[in-house]
């Protein structure tokens, strides 16, 4: 019996089951040029989908690292008599076969194969309680891919010895921005202009494999307030593995500084020699993996040729591993903007460090916790009464952060964090879209929490804006827009000493020179820094540096100073009632009796099968029907409906197999 008559089964079945729906996904990411994935996560559930050119093997993972090894894979693959093959793996050696776990815990939803195609749809919990399982969370995850030409030769799964493709990418999987839901088809969409920040024919350097590129452009001619309401990148054809991010930002400062920059084409970034311009706030930014953001439906970012910036920095980060000759490049942003203004206007709020040699980051440590402070004062000057909400947020550091949180503190006691990733990547950076937004009231302290690991680094590491640099920033999507804009703190002079182990200064002495204690007399506060013994030091350092008195530094959106905000020193906020993480414990799905869940619970009947619709006629072409998990308009997908389903499909693998 051939699989075609195996296909015209499942669609003889299909109407006793709920499956037969249109499926929308909610987020997508092409891997390589042969490996799409798609997925939605759910409540308890992600579902994903795997097309991959290839009529072999193929397997998707995900690591914390970007190493294969402690990888969990799941292999799929569709065997010649038309059966579909899942299992739940791990990578416990890069040089052999991901090995089969004892649990199996992703449930295959449907699979097939075409003349070019493997798809297989499948759906795991986030928490599998199997520690052979990577749990899915909103860390950054570390997606890893495999693929090859063939299957393997039996259904135990010795897979093919040599020859597989492979990959790996950091994701967001659950907090990441999705393209709006198309409500219904004949819904009006807004009249949209482009503005398209493009760079020109920037060369790549023959001889370096990095380079930062930065364009400084005026925002287009308007006659008032417009809405950005969506950005996407605009990648010249051919170049996209020469780009690493883009971020356009925007600038303060002199207008006439501002007019010079942009009527070059741009230079390398951040030179010593050249003057610094304040271009700080992100106004958007794209990331290797990323296709884009869209604002939520009630806000929009504003171009507002009277209040707002007029000016923009595009910051590009090219590499070129290969030192590939004679590369140039124009890629860019692409703002989508509307005169149909939304609600509210969106605005960027920063959280964090001034960039500034007061920031130190000790040497050959494993974790140094450095925190920006955004004061009571500064919250309470600017957010209104009924306060405002946050949809997105972005972390920025250099090379060495791990782990960023944005904590929000109210009146003692600590709110659960805006957001927290404890395995960041600084290589990533994209806004993660928060599920619910995050109310933040005037009088909320909150504190942008980096944690750096400085084991690489032989030397100390200081704060400011270059790549070697550290940096410690969360940037904020929110309406409805304030004044706030920056909200920065940096240690005060006497923490820094203090954590320095230095008691006093020499009164007006260049350079500066210790006076106290008496066996550092005379030092100069450089070789301090360079000398300093972190081996034995690092705890007390740390502890003065946390405890320790800051400078509030609040900016508004002109760049000024917030008035009543400049004190010299702030004081970490008493926090009466810290904020306890609940470890929920892990409750494994026992798989109940499959036939009741399959006719029974949600029992909503499916549509039948039009014998015209897509669905048929793929049957026809002798495609397999793509069996559809059914979502409800609104609200979460699958979750879990999905896990219902999972028994669903396996059992009509079974009766399709029975019936061969
Ligand atoms: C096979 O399926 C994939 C994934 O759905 C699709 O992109 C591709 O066009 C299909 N190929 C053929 C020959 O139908
Ligand atoms: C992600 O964060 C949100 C808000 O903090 C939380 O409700 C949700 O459970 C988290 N999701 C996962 C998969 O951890
Ligand atoms: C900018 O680049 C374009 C395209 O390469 C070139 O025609 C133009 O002369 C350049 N402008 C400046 C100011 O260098």
């Amino acid at each position: 019996m051939n699989a075609f008559v195996g296909y015209r089964l499942i669609l003889a079945l299909l109407p006793l089951v709920n499956v037969v729906t249109s499926l929308e996904w909610k987020n997508s990411a092409v891997l390589d040029n042969n490996f799409l994935v798609l997925w939605t996560p759910g409540d308890r559930d992600i579902v994903f989908e795997v097309q991959v050119k290839t009529q072999g093997y193929v397997g998707l993972g995900f690591t914390r690292d970007d190493r294969h090894v402690g990888a969990d894979m799941v292999i799929g693959w569709v065997d010649n008599n038309g059966q579909v093959h899942l299992q739940d793996r791990h990578v416990k050696d890069s040089n052999k076969d991901p090995q089969m776990d004892s649990s199996q815990d992703y449930y295959l939803l449907l699979g097939y194969e075409n003349k070019t195609h493997t798809v297989l749809r499948f759906t795991r919990s986030y928490d599998t309680c199997d520690p052979r399982d990577l749990k899915i969370t909103n860390d950054t995850m570390q997606v890893v891919w495999q693929y090859h030409v063939e299957e393997p030769v039996s259904a135990a799964g010795v897979l093919p010895p040599h020859g597989a493709v492979r990959g790996s990418r950091p994701l967001y999987l659950v907090q990441r921005d999705s393209p709006p839901k198309r409500t219904s088809r004949n819904q009006e969409v807004p009249a949209v202009k482009t503005w398209d920040v493009l760079n020109q024919q920037v060369k790549l350097p023959m001889e370096q494999d990095t380079l930062l590129w930065c364009r400084v452009v005026e925002m287009p001619q308007l006659d008032r307030k417009h809405h950005v309401i969506k950005y996407e990148p605009v990648i010249q054809p051919g170049n996209q593995q020469y780009l690493h991010h883009m971020t356009l930002y925007e600038c303060r400062g002199k207008e006439y500084d501002l007019e010079e920059a942009a009527a070059s084409n741009g230079t390398v970034c951040y030179q010593p020699d050249h003057p610094s311009l304040l271009c700080t706030s992100i106004a958007a930014t794209w990331n290797l993996g990323s296709e884009g953001f869209n604002y939520p439906p009630e806000a929009g970012y504003a171009l507002d040729p009277d209040s707002g910036p007029r000016y923009y920095m595009l910051e590009t980060h090219y590499t070129n591993p290969l030192l590939d000759n004679f590369i140039t490049d124009s890629s860019g942003l692409r703002l989508v903007y509307t005169n149909q203004l939304r609600t509210h206007d969106a605005g960027i709020l920063s959280v964090g460090i001034d960039p500034n040699w007061r920031h130190i980051i000790p040497p050959g440590q494993r974790e140094v916790v450095s925190e920006g402070h955004c004061v009571t004062d500064c919250t309470g000057q600017t957010i209104p009464e009924s306060g405002v909400n946050m949809f997105a947020v972005i972390m920025h550091t250099h090379q060495l952060g791990r782990k960023v949180r944005l904590r929000q503190i109210r009146a003692g006691e600590e709110l659960p964090p805006i957001a927290s990733d404890t395995n960041y990547d600084p290589n990533y950076q994209e806004y993660r879209r928060l599920q619910r937004p995050a109310k933040v009231y005037p009088g909320d302290h909150l504190v942008a929490e980096c944690t750096y690991s400085s084991e690489s680094r032989q030397t100390i590491t200081l704060g400011g804006l270059t790549t070697r640099e550290e940096s410690c920033l969360v940037s904020a999507l929110y309406y409805p827009r304030i004044e706030l804009s920056l909200c920065y703190s940096l240690p005060s002079l006497p923490t820094v000493l203090q954590s320095l182990g230095i008691q006093k200064l020499k009164q007006g002495a260049t350079p500066v020179i210790i006076e106290a204690p008496a066996d550092l007399a005379g030092m100069t506060l450089e070789e301090r820094l360079m000398r300093y013994n972190w081996e034995t030091s690092f705890q007390s350092f740390q502890e003065a540096t946390h405890r320790g008195t800051f400078k509030p530094l609040c900016w508004n959106r002109k760049g000024e100073l917030l008035p009543n905000t400049d004190v010299q020193e702030a004081h970490y906020p008493r926090i009466l009632r810290p904020y306890k993480e609940t470890m929920m414990p892990c409750a494994k799905k026992t798989p109940r009796n499959k036939l009741s869940r399959l006719f029974g619970e949600d029992g909503d009947l499916p549509a039948p099968v039009d014998p015209d619709s897509d669905e048929a006629n793929a049957v026809e072409r002798g495609q397999l029907v793509r069996s559809k998990v059914s979502r409800s308009s609104e609200g979460p997908v699958a979750g879990s409906s999905g896990v219902t389903r999972a028994p669903v499909v396996l059992v009509l693998a079974i009766i399709v197999a029975a019936f061969r």
